[in-house]
């Protein structure tokens, strides 16, 4: 390995190790494998989530650069830019946060509540735009105003995801790997949403360096399987570059647009179902847009089947989007409370 993981800058974010957890209730429930939960929701920065891992090498490297703004992008609830709100907050950042209308909702609780509200509270300035020319010349507004006033921009991606912020799943993946040993066990497969990639390339590119292979099962929420795989394949490489490694192949990723349904953070009777379900089996809270359509992934693929080593479900956090669709989620849960009760 040409660079070692810390070689590279990093704010400390989260308190680490995550909680893997046991789920009797559910894995009785479904009847399967023995199923544990990472609780990546529990990284606890502006109420936690998948982002904090990436965003602690991500704002390491602004911090690092000199930088005293960041700029991010997203939907209308992005988890990404909450939790890049909080953790500018935390480091002294100035954060702007341009958003896209991407979610045909426009209810007010998904334009004003979840992680709108959040961001308002972690002091993010928020530019909402309806689609991607306004996007784009709203980006091109603020970096002439911040060059202008002569401020250091950092320019994060979409979900966080390029090669830095891959890093933090580097490291997650050695994390659960030292946690399933301790347990005495390895994992039969990882089950995790997977939008903008970096999550899954980093768990890929992790397990690889240790020598674990564990087959990772991707649920596409926001593009179709092949679409998605590219963007991981990229991100891999990327990664894999910047260590100076070999890049590994993709073939024990399962890229699965399945629960995809209408397209990104429309949610399905099936994920209601399995949001109701973990709820109700594990006090744990899902959200509709990421965790949730994993979720309805997981029993899908998991009911029924056999008592193999666990399978180990990656809680990748998003909760605060939840209240953007308090407009149908008590008639939603109604629904599936009839069916899985
Ligand atoms: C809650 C949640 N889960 C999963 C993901 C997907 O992770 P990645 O973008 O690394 O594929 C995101 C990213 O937006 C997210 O907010």
């Amino acid at each position: 390995m040409r660079a070692g993981l810390g070689s590279f800058p990093r704010a400390q974010l989260a308190p680490l190790p995550t909680p893997l957890e046991d789920c009797p209730r559910l894995t009785e429930h479904l009847g399967g494998p023995r199923i544990l939960i990472k609780r990546d929701d529990a990284t606890l920065a502006g109420a936690g989530g998948n982002k904090v891992r990436k965003l602690e090498y991500l704002l390491g490297k602004a911090q690092a650069d000199g930088a005293d703004t960041v700029i991010t992008f997203g939907a209308v609830q992005t988890n990404h830019g909450r939790q890049t709100s909080a953790a500018c907050a935390r480091l002294g950042l100035r954060c702007q946060l341009v958003l896209t209308e991407l979610v045909p909702r426009s209810d007010d609780a998904y334009l004003r509540s979840g992680n709108m509200l959040l961001d308002n509270i972690f002091g993010a300035e928020l530019h909402v735009c309806s689609g991607e020319s306004e996007t784009a010349e709203t980006f091109q507004r603020l970096m002439a105003e911040a060059e202008k006033e002569a401020r250091n921009v950092a320019v994060l991606p979409l979900g966080g995801s390029d090669a830095v912020g891959v890093l933090g799943y580097v490291n997650a993946a050695a994390e659960l790997t030292g946690q399933l040993a301790e347990r005495g066990t390895t994992a039969s497969k990882i089950v995790t949403p997977c939008s903008s990639g970096g999550t899954v390339a980093g768990l890929v590119l992790g397990t690889a360096l240790l020598g674990r292979d564990v087959p990772i099962h991707a649920a596409c929420v926001s593009h179709t399987a092949s679409e998605t795989e590219q963007t991981v394949a990229k991100l891999l490489a990327d990664a894999a570059d910047m260590l100076g490694v070999h890049t590994p192949s993709l073939d024990r990723v399962r890229f699965d647009d399945s629960v995809l349904g209408a397209g990104y953070g429309i949610p399905d009777e099936r994920v209601w179902r399995a949001i109701r379900l973990v709820g109700t089996t594990t006090g744990i809270p899902l959200d509709p847009v990421y965790s949730g359509k994993a979720a309805a992934l997981l029993i899908d693929t998991v009911s029924g089947n056999g008592d193999g080593d666990p399978v180990v479900f990656l809680h990748t956090g998003g909760m605060p989007g939840l209240f953007g669709y308090a407009a149908d989620a008590p008639a939603e849960l109604a629904a599936a409370a009839k069916t899985t009760s």
